[in-house]
């Protein structure tokens, strides 16, 4: 019989956007379950897993499939990679460290899977492909990376864009999605090298069919192709995206693939209209440059790693000997334990009311710096604001509930107190603020809702557009240089240096 005592949720605070189900626990201000618990925060860990199964893929790939030595789940997000050693030449001989993607989606967390194609001219890939068995255990560090679907997302909207084996961390997602409730509309636009090439289309053909939010097509470049293919052919080009994929400029893009590819995405992606700020790269066979990139993100999380594993050893040696049955990363009580944001987070639709009395008027930010900010500047970030397609006061794509307010930050109602001035043009609230305190201390306090996980710069769900002044930002990787040079930052890890116009 049905219980009349549990009331029905507010419709703000259902499941409306796509929403990973980690978001509320580690938004919530009371204590986390502990099954949650264990599975975030998404710190980086130094862990040994043990291979499992391996699983043999199209175009040379082979997936091999992991679980972590001490039992615990792995937490991250889908998109992120984990930085794993290899002992290729013996046990006894320093280990050769390569990255490689999760493929596997991280709502099924107590195994987690890699995909490796072989190349034949490298070191790694062949060994893992030849010795790489169920019992072989590796050392591992990850979660890493900050090319990932956010935890909330109400306007999930995606254009995911794959060659070769950057399928990887597009298929994690793809995973994610469809595990997932929530409204999401997802278009994979996948590129091969022969009809035989394309990894994981059984499993993607299947998700096509059974999950009408995901979209899959399949194109061989200009190679030649049988008659019997019935996919696409051509590079990715213009027309091809203006075909296949008209509304491009209102979706978020997740692209991997080797580097020409993604060069030639970034320029086509611009010619369509989609603006820098919605799209994320990630490269999976990289240039000297990216390699070190790649290697001063992993070098990051050691650290992150290391001072985890330190402080969590100093917790449990001041524990009871009963606690020692607990493996300390991962008990409920311990300090790695996720503390999070008020469950406001969640309240996707809440805006914070204007002042009726308060005149709008569209001054004080340029198109200039709205268009950069571009139509998904919040949603990459889970934000709660409404996007808009770039233009002030212009309705956003999604119609209705997309408007945005943006108004002169002098006629705003001003609260809190502090030498500096933050203006919230679509919330609509200027909040003072205090050198010692974050961004977004102070405008939690003043109730402007910007969702946040880790608030230590790390996740990148907190970001939001910055588009007047300064502000310093010690941030441990949530955030790319472009996406700096493109007005972005991080409110959990920045001060304020000078009076701020921020769009949230
Ligand atoms: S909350 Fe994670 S980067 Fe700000």
């Amino acid at each position: 019989m049905r219980s009349s005592a549990v009331p029905a949720l507010p419709l703000a605070q259902r499941v409306r956007g796509l929403e990973m189900p980690w978001n509320r626990v580690l938004s919530s201000a009371s204590e986390p379950a502990g099954a949650a618990t264990a599975l975030g925060p998404w710190h980086p860990q130094e862990f040994a897993a043990e291979c499992v199964e391996t699983i043999p893929e199209a175009g040379g790939m082979m997936v091999f499939v992991f679980r972590r030595m001490d039992g615990a789940p792995l937490a991250f997000r889908s998109g992120q990679y984990i930085n794993i050693d290899f002992p290729i030449d013996g046990p006894n001989a320093e280990p050769v460290s390569r990255s490689y993607s999760i493929s596997s989606a991280p709502t099924e967390p107590w195994t987690f899977s890699i995909t490796i194609k072989r190349d034949p001219k490298g070191k790694v890939s062949p060994w893992a492909h030849d010795h790489l068995r169920p019992g072989t255990v590796l050392d591992m560090l990850g979660p890493v990376g900050a090319f990932h679907l956010a935890d909330y997302d109400r306007r999930a909207r995606f254009l995911l864009l794959a060659a070769g084996a950057g399928i990887t961390p597009l298929m994690s997602m793809i995973r994610t999605v469809h595990s997932l409730p929530g409204q999401a509309d997802v278009v994979l636009l996948y590129h091969g090298a022969a009809p035989d090439s394309f990894a994981f289309s059984e499993e993607l053909d299947f998700l096509a069919n059974v999950d009408f939010r995901i979209k899959v097509i399949y194109c061989l470049g200009d190679r030649e192709c049988g008659d019997e293919w019935e996919g696409r052919t051509g590079r990715l080009s213009t027309s091809l995206l203006d075909e296949l994929v008209p509304d491009a400029n209102g979706r978020q893009v997740f692209a991997c693939g080797p580097e020409g590819y993604l060069n030639s995405a970034t320029e086509l992606l611009r010619t369509v209209g989609v603006d820098d700020t919605s799209v994320f790269m990630e490269f999976f066979s990289g240039d000297r440059e990216i390699r070190a990139e790649y290697a001063e993100e992993v070098a990051i999380a050691g650290e992150i790693a290391e001072e985890i594993a330190a402080t969590t050893e100093e917790y449990f040696e001041s524990q009871p000997a009963a606690l020692d049955m607990y493996e300390p990363e991962y008990d409920a009580d311990g300090p790695v334990e996720a503390v999070g944001a008020p469950t406001e987070a969640v309240d996707a639709e809440a805006v914070v009311p204007v002042d009726a009395e308060v005149e709008i008027e569209v001054v004080g930010v340029t198109d200039e710096n709205l268009a950069e900010a571009g139509p998904d500047s919040a949603s990459d970030a889970g934000s709660t604001v409404p996007a808009g397609d770039g233009a002030a006061a212009s309705a956003g794509e999604s119609g209705d509930d997309d408007e945005i307010a943006v108004v002169d930050p002098a006629a705003l109602p001003t609260v809190g107190q502090g030498e500096h001035t933050m203006s919230f043009v679509r919330t609509g609230l200027n909040v003072c603020v205090g050198e010692d305190e974050t961004v977004l201390q102070a405008a939690r306090k003043a109730g402007v809702k910007i969702p946040a996980n880790c608030q230590e710069g790390m996740c990148g769900s907190c970001k939001v557009v910055k588009l007047d002044g300064d502000v310093e930002m010690n941030h441990l990787g949530g955030i790319r240089a472009r996406e700096i040079d493109a007005g972005k930052f991080l409110p959990c890890c920045s001060t304020v240096k000078t009076d701020l116009v921020i769009d949230a």
